[in-house]
């Protein structure tokens, strides 16, 4: 295997985004590694950038548009990037959209993938055709679901989400454990102002049904672009609540100590939360995770807006070991933080549902 000299950044600090990163030739072989020595080895693959919902913190109500069908990735597609990035040390992969669960063929495509063999496949969804999917996913091959819920209110929630109807949601959870697919994780992005009142009774969702919550910070990815600093419930607030409430004891993570959501229990065993503190806490210097969107984009940050198609080389007869350089270039190009505190920060041009979350 290439020696690479590398500079790891400080855990959980990032560099500045704009900091040179060191001179190293890029490896030809081996894991897929960047620069300052991150294996990448955790994929978030997009199925679409549509969505039947239109939450406030992801896409403005009016006015998107989404990727003609001709240009995503087609099923043939995703299987071989499937392959190509499990022949690159990839062990866990994550569905995503937009919605994943509004494309069509769905379940077969998780069936091709599920037979690329990683050791986890797993799928964001917001819910809504979650509770008739559930089980035709399980039985390709599915393995978990994290369900996105941002209240338990049902005005509040249709607010947010728009067109969303919690109902069908909680519904949907107990059709995915039925069919196997627990335990469900629950996302909730906090706001604040709008329902940063909740937190205690998600906790409680979490104790009564045994599901992590995972409180995740707003980040600057909404595409109204009305996120703002103040918007921006740190976790370390949502610890405070909950643990003066229910003690909470932190819990390692076997499958993945790279996760973003750092987990905790409650002390009297019944249930765990988590927080995503993208903002507050950034975890690049321990980030494994690369993307690839919809239309055929390889994005190694949510935050930075160079990525690589990988679709000249899929339409234009490259083979497997060209695509597989693609992987290479982006995940060597990736930088040391994604530089949300800089005072020269942009957000992305992409907004989350046309990045894949
Ligand atoms: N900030 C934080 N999380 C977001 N998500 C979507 N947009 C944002 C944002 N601006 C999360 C949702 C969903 C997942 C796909 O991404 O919770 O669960
Ligand atoms: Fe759709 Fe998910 Fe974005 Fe909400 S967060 S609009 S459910 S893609």
């Amino acid at each position: 295997m290439t020696v690479v000299r590398v500079e790891t950044p400080t855990r959980r600090r990032p560099g500045a985004s704009g900091s040179s990163p060191p001179a190293a030739p890029m490896p030809t072989d081996g894991p897929l590694v960047d620069r300052f020595g991150r294996v990448h080895d955790d994929l978030r693959l997009s199925f679409t950038d549509r969505c039947n919902l239109r939450c406030v913190y992801c896409m403005p109500e009016t006015g998107m548009t989404f990727t003609p069908g001709a240009e995503l990735l087609s099923a043939d597609e995703l299987e071989r990037i499937g392959r190509v990035a499990r022949s690159l040390g990839v062990r866990t992969v994550r569905l995503t959209g937009g919605e994943p669960l509004v494309r069509r063929g769905v379940v077969e495509l998780v069936g091709r993938l599920a037979g690329l063999g990683f050791e986890d496949l797993a799928l964001t969804t917001n819910g809504m055709h979650l509770g008739r999917l559930a089980g035709p996913l399980a039985a390709a091959g599915l393995q978990r679901v994290n369900v996105s819920c941002d209240s338990l209110q049902p005005e509040r929630f249709a607010a947010i989400r728009r067109r969303g109807h919690l109902p069908t949601v909680l519904r949907a959870m107990d059709e995915a454990e039925t069919a196997g697919l627990g335990p469900v994780k629950v996302n909730v992005v906090l706001i604040g102002g709008v329902n940063d009142d909740e937190v205690l009774d998600f906790a409680e969702l979490a104790r009564r049904t045994g599901r992590p919550v995972r409180f995740i910070e707003f980040m600057p990815l909404d595409g109204d672009r009305a996120w703002r600093p103040d918007l921006v419930v740190p976790g370390d607030r949502v610890l405070e609540e909950i643990g003066a409430r229910h003690p909470l004891e932190p819990v390692a993570d076997e499958l993945d100590g790279h996760a973003p959501a750092e987990r905790f229990r409650f002390g009297d065993g019944q249930g765990e939360i988590g927080v995503v503190r993208s903002v507050t806490r950034p975890f690049c210097a321990d980030c494994n995770r690369l993307r690839v969107t919809a239309d055929g984009a390889v994005r190694n940050c949510l935050f930075s807006d160079d990525e690589l198609s990988l679709m000249p080389l899929l339409r234009g007869g490259g083979d497997d070991r060209q695509l597989a350089g693609v992987f290479r270039r982006a995940v060597w190009g990736k930088r040391a933080g994604h530089g949300m505190d800089d005072p020269g920060f942009v957000a992305p041009a992409r907004s989350m549902s046309m990045i894949g979350g």
